[in-house]
């Protein structure tokens, strides 16, 4: 924490998890990952935008193969709530059918996102189908649903850096930090 205080953004209040504790997290999810997916190829589905940097630190951290492929949502409008209406705003590549997704998220909070994705790729006919969320706001769930992976478990409260934004900006603060109020 003490680390970014020099750089700490003005709009951010305190540091939650900085950029080291991030690393060997993610680190944790990669080898376990590379243990439960031995002999097989998942394909790691990011959802698009927050979960960039997540996705593309998790995947030098894993030893088996894999493919990656993004979809794309949006339930925010960039703001601090959600809508409550999901819009699919690019859908994936490849085809799911057999396949062994891992979805990759940034953080779970209401789960209507995942909810959605669920419903609509197991519609699919994938083999298998997981979730790997880096931060679990669970007690903002307002649909009932489990990430198999999971980096952190947060409090309630406004998150940013680490590829997740508030307005599009942020997404490049290398921690995961609280905003201030009222901005
Ligand atoms: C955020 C986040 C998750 C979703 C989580 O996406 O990246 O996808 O909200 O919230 P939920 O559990 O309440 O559905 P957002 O719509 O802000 O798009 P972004 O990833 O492009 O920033």
């Amino acid at each position: 924490m003490t680390k970014h205080s020099v750089s700490l953004h003005p709009d951010v209040e305190k540091v939650l998890i900085d950029s080291a504790a991030l690393q060997a997290r993610v680190r944790e999810l990669g080898a376990e990952i590379s243990r439960d997916y031995e002999g097989r190829v998942p394909i790691l589905l990011g959802i698009l935008k927050g979960s960039v940097i997540f996705l593309g630190d998790l995947l030098k951290s894993l030893s088996i193969d894999c493919w990656v492929d993004f979809i794309g949502v949006s339930s925010y409008g960039g703001g601090r709530h959600s809508t409550g209406e999901v819009r699919l705003l690019l859908d994936l590549r490849e085809s799911a059918a057999g396949k062994d997704l891992i979805l990759v998220e940034d953080i779970m909070d209401s789960g209507l996102t995942l909810h959605y994705l669920l419903d609509t790729l197991k519609a699919r006919n994938p083999r298998s189908i997981e979730i790997c969320t880096l931060l679990d706001k669970p007690k903002c769930r307002k649909i009932p649903i489990e990430a198999k992976y999971v980096g952190f478990k947060i409090p309630n409260e406004f998150v940013i850096g680490y590829g997740l934004d508030h307005q599009e900006r942020y997404r490049n603060l290398p921690y995961v930090g609280v905003m201030k109020s009222g901005k």
